[in-house]
């Protein structure tokens, strides 16, 4: 074992036989052992549920492990007293799964809210230099003075990112912090953390992008039903063979039919539609698009360009300046529930914000987006709970879902895990069309498959599905048609173009 000398330590951390059960002799974590080096991108991989975040809440002090030991930089940590302040105190940060902003504060107030080094009284001039130096450092960009509940996901992350970074974390750990980034913005934060490596950090990287683990990661350590099960240089393995050790199994690729065009009214169409922003580059400008039944249309975007603008407007909750809606050929008011009376469910892009309450359980939530004349789950307008229950149990034995518990509380699952609740409710209606924003963000490979095959099933009989989504793999593979918005207008994407094609166009770069 290393020991206290002056030399610099060897481990960033070091978990040993680490164990945790919420619900007794249900371990969650299972004797878990977990080395990450300093100066090493350690990745920690794992399907939905299978403990990733828990070890990680262990490692910050935010939950106690019934068993087990953890060294900080060689030196043993006391478990009976490590506090999350105590963690950071002893040099680690950590951007959550789940964010940790400050909605209704700007980016500068968050960075500077809880940081030691800002002193107690807040100078909003001081605070907005160290910001501006921060992100400049980090090549993040983020709009730093607008309160982060009118940012973009992906620039959320940014601003978590940053604010990580700014606590000059040694041992830096996200759970998932490209779920929302575009791959350029990817691309950036990796060269962070390649600086941060060299520089003799650590880093612990939790994602189900596994190319993105393989361009990144040093190290990799597989958790499989709370037991570490392989950990290995990165050198040694690529994506297909990382997703066959986490799955036991292999997820062949995706195969999309052929479809025979339809001659029916167009399943949604918009016309001439303009909506105002929450900054000026994502105010829809004129937006004219055709979907019919039995298609999928993809909107690729990079976040912050009218994505949400245009999800609000399809969910009727942001009221258009001009223009029309229509659904299977009727002029709808573009109304919450006028829109899901004429068929179109919506899957929210900010699940933690729109789609899900945390609080309630599955069966709660299930029925949620539901109204009072739903036959299936009110009678004279009172609620039947059981008949709640049970809808929410079968889908969540279809779609896999763990606990497929319906009394169990969304905070209990893993993210994963809530997304394909959330995902299940959507589809459960037979909506003609399905507004589905980044459907698989969080979904380990084979869950995203799952989710994947289940919109190729809505295309196959006849429902249409518009998928607005960051992720271009995502789109490229399920898409009939691809079509990009920039900077609030929709931009045309020529059939076969490539990623690096649709890139150009992302960024306003495409010969005209
Ligand atoms: N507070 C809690 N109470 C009860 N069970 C919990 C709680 N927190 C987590 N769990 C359970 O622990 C298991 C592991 O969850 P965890 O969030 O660590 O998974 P994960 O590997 O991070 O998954 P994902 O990739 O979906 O984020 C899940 O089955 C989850 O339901
Ligand atoms: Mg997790």
């Amino acid at each position: 074992m290393p020991q206290a000398t002056s030399r610099p330590a060897a481990y960033a951390a070091r978990l040993h036989g680490v164990s945790k059960a919420f619900v007794p002799r249900r371990p969650v974590l299972d004797g878990v052992d977990l080395a990450v080096r300093a100066g090493e991108i350690h990745a920690l991989l794992g399907e939905n549920g299978a403990g990733k975040s828990t070890l990680m809440k262990i490692l910050v002090g935010l939950l106690r492990p019934d068993a087990g030991s953890i060294s900080l930089a060689d030196a043993p940590v006391d478990l009976d007293r490590f506090t999350p302040a105590e963690a950071v105190r002893r040099g680690i940060g950590m951007v959550h799964q789940v964010s940790a902003l400050v909605p209704a504060m700007t980016v500068v107030e968050n960075l500077a809210f809880g940081d030691a080094r800002a002193g107690l009284w807040f100078h909003p001039r001081r605070a907005r230099r160290a910001a501006e130096r921060l992100a400049a450092r980090f090549q993040l960009e983020v709009s730093l003075d607008r309160r982060v509940e009118d940012l973009a996901m992906g620039e959320r992350q940014r601003a978590e990112i940053l604010r990580a970074l700014g606590r000059g974390a040694r041992l830096l750990i996200l759970d998932e912090p490209t779920s929302v980034l575009t791959p350029r913005e990817a691309e950036a934060l990796f060269a962070s953390l390649r600086g941060l490596r060299d520089a003799g950090r650590a880093v612990i990287f939790i994602s189900h992008k596994l190319s993105e683990v393989e361009a990144v990661a040093d190290r990799v350590t597989i958790l499989r039903q709370g037991k570490a099960t392989a950990s290995l240089s990165a050198r040694e393995a690529d994506a297909r063979e990382l997703g066959r050790l986490m799955l036991g199994r292999d997820v062949p690729p995706l195969e999309r039919p052929a479809r025979t065009p339809s001659v029916a009214a167009p399943a949604l169409e918009i016309r001439g539609l303009c909506a105002p922003g929450l900054s000026e580059a994502s105010r829809l400008r004129e937006i004219d698009l055709r979907l019919d039944p039995g298609e999928i249309l993809g909107i690729v975007g990079i976040d912050g360009n009218g994505q949400r603008e245009l999800e609000e407007v399809l969910a009727g909750v942001r009221r258009p300046t001009r223009g029309d809606v229509c659904v299977g050929g009727r002029r709808i008011a573009p109304r919450p529930r006028a829109l899901r009376a004429a068929g179109l469910a919506h899957l929210s892009g900010d699940r933690d914000g729109a789609g899900l309450i945390s609080a309630f359980t599955l069966a709660e939530n299930w029925i949620l987006k539901g109204s009072h004349d739903d036959r299936r789950f009110f009678r004279r307008g009172w609620l039947d709970r059981a008949a709640a229950r049970r809808a929410a149990r079968a889908a969540a034995e279809r779609f896999g879902i763990v606990p497929a518990d319906p009394d169990a509380p969304i905070a209990s699952l893993s993210g994963g895990n809530a997304q394909k609740l959330a995902v299940a409710r959507e589809l459960d209606g037979d909506p003609s069309v399905l507004v589905a924003v980044n459907p698989t963000r969080g979904l380990d490979v084979g869950s995203a498959r799952f989710v994947h095959d289940e919109l190729l099933a809505r295309r196959r009989s006849g429902g249409a599905v518009l998928l607005i989504s960051t992720d271009l793999d995502e789109v490229l593979a399920l898409s009939d048609r691809i079509t990009a918005l920039v900077r609030g207008a929709l931009a045309a994407v020529p059939p076969g173009s490539d990623r690096a094609a649709i890139g150009a166009i992302l960024l306003g770069e495409a010969a005209a």
